[in-house]
């Protein structure tokens, strides 16, 4: 696995590793679309000092280049995991800090360039090419990339729509620069959030553009749903990776003595999961949203019921030891004989992971797709 990004026009390099580092790793933390984007920006005239905008940088690649240019980098990002990433890398590297802004942040003014990596959701890129119509103008310098295969007419039609005029490069090792001039500044703003309507559960769920099927409840977390337990002693319950909060709205709909905590790692899915409590008269001191990479960093080892529909996606690159972290995170904060709900793809084998953690774990319900199981911790 290569972990040395050569930096166009010099001897050196960037050591870059992903977050959280693992033994054995074999995912590299840059692709050949965050190369292609360095080696093009490094051919920009832009002084010294420029201000350098990077959207959904991936391990941090690109801000570790920007900001050993020298440059004044504003990082934004949905991800806790990509911002802790750029932190470690840049240390690493013994590299300047940059500023660190969420995805629900307003936008930097005065910018120089922009560096966008083209997000999953086309969505989230309406809503964040948008922001960008705010902040740029005809003097900006505006490069986005994603892997070829990724960049449909669709895409450059939106880079067309919000910003102005649009081309493309040719591809290399399958990734493709995107390079518009933005001229529209005046378009209407669409509302970003999507309101996805769950009427057996009596819910209307809001989405910010980058939740997990935002478009449509997920058919697991549906699933879920008549299974999550209403019992007097739970008294904590954390939903891990929580997406726009549906499994902890029932939680605590459920369990009205119990105090909730939502946890995920993309910004928007915690302020759909708050909006989502508030919307439907959860008490808010019934419930903590909070951002973080699985429960690094949560204290509590009190928990009585852990609730998770894990993903199986980090970035574009799928992946269970997410998953893994998930369960070895909730076993260290349920109490004793406190349980772990786990919903997921049959053919994923959490079965497997669980009795491994655990040592014992029951089929709450399954159909052909679908397995719900339960793990306690004796
Ligand atoms: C399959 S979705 C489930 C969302 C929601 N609970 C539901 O049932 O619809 C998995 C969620 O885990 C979040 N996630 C991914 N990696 C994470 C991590 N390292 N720490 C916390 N959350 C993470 C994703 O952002 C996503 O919202």
């Amino acid at each position: 696995m290569k972990t040395l990004l050569p930096i166009p026009g010099s001897e050196s390099a960037l050591t870059l590793h992903r977050y959280p580092q693992r033994k054995n790793e074999t995912l590299q933390a840059f692709d050949a679309a965050d190369e292609y984007m360095i080696a093009h920006a490094s051919t920009w005239s832009v002084g010294k000092n420029a201000r350098i905008l990077i959207i959904n940088d991936q391990f941090g690649a690109l801000s570790c280049w920007a900001s050993q240019q020298g440059f004044d980098v504003f990082q934004v990002s949905d991800s806790v995991i990509s911002q802790q990433a750029t932190i470690e890398n840049l240390a690493h590297n013994d590299l300047a800090g940059i500023t660190q802004l969420t995805s629900l942040d307003t936008l930097p003014a005065d910018i120089d360039a922009v560096m966008l990596r083209v997000p999953k959701s086309s969505k989230m890129l309406t809503w964040q090419l948008q922001q960008l119509a705010s902040v740029t103008d005809a003097h900006t310098l505006v490069l986005a990339s994603a892997k070829a295969k990724e960049i449909h007419t669709s895409t450059l039609n939106q880079f067309e729509h919000w910003l102005g005029a649009t081309t493309t490069s040719l591809a290399k090792k399958k990734a493709r620069l995107i390079f518009t001039t933005p001229t529209k500044q005046l378009v209407p703003q669409p509302d970003p959030v999507n309101d996805v309507d769950v009427p057996e559960f009596s819910m209307r769920l809001a989405n910010w553009p980058n939740v997990f099927s935002a478009k449509k409840l997920d058919i697991a977390a549906y699933l879920m749903l008549p299974h999550i337990p209403s019992q007097a002693h739970l008294k904590r319950i954390v939903d891990l990776g929580c997406g726009n909060g549906v499994l902890a709205l029932q939680a605590a709909r459920n369990n009205p003595a119990a105090f909730i905590y939502a946890v995920d790692e993309s910004h928007m899915a915690v302020a759909s999961a708050k909006h989502n409590l508030n919307r439907h008269d959860i008490d808010s001191r019934r419930f903590l949203c909070e951002a973080r990479d699985c429960l690094t960093g949560f204290e509590h080892t009190d928990i009585d019921l852990v609730l998770c529909n894990p993903p199986f996606h980090q970035q574009q690159t799928i992946t269970d030891h997410i998953a893994w972290q998930m369960f070895c995170d909730a076993k260290r904060v349920l109490t004793t004989n406190g349980e772990l709900l786990v919903i997921g793809n049959r053919h994923l084998g959490y079965h497997t992971k669980l009795k491994r953690l655990f040592g014992h774990v029951t089929v709450v319900a399954s159909n052909k797709k679908f397995v719900i199981l339960k793990a306690v911790n004796a």
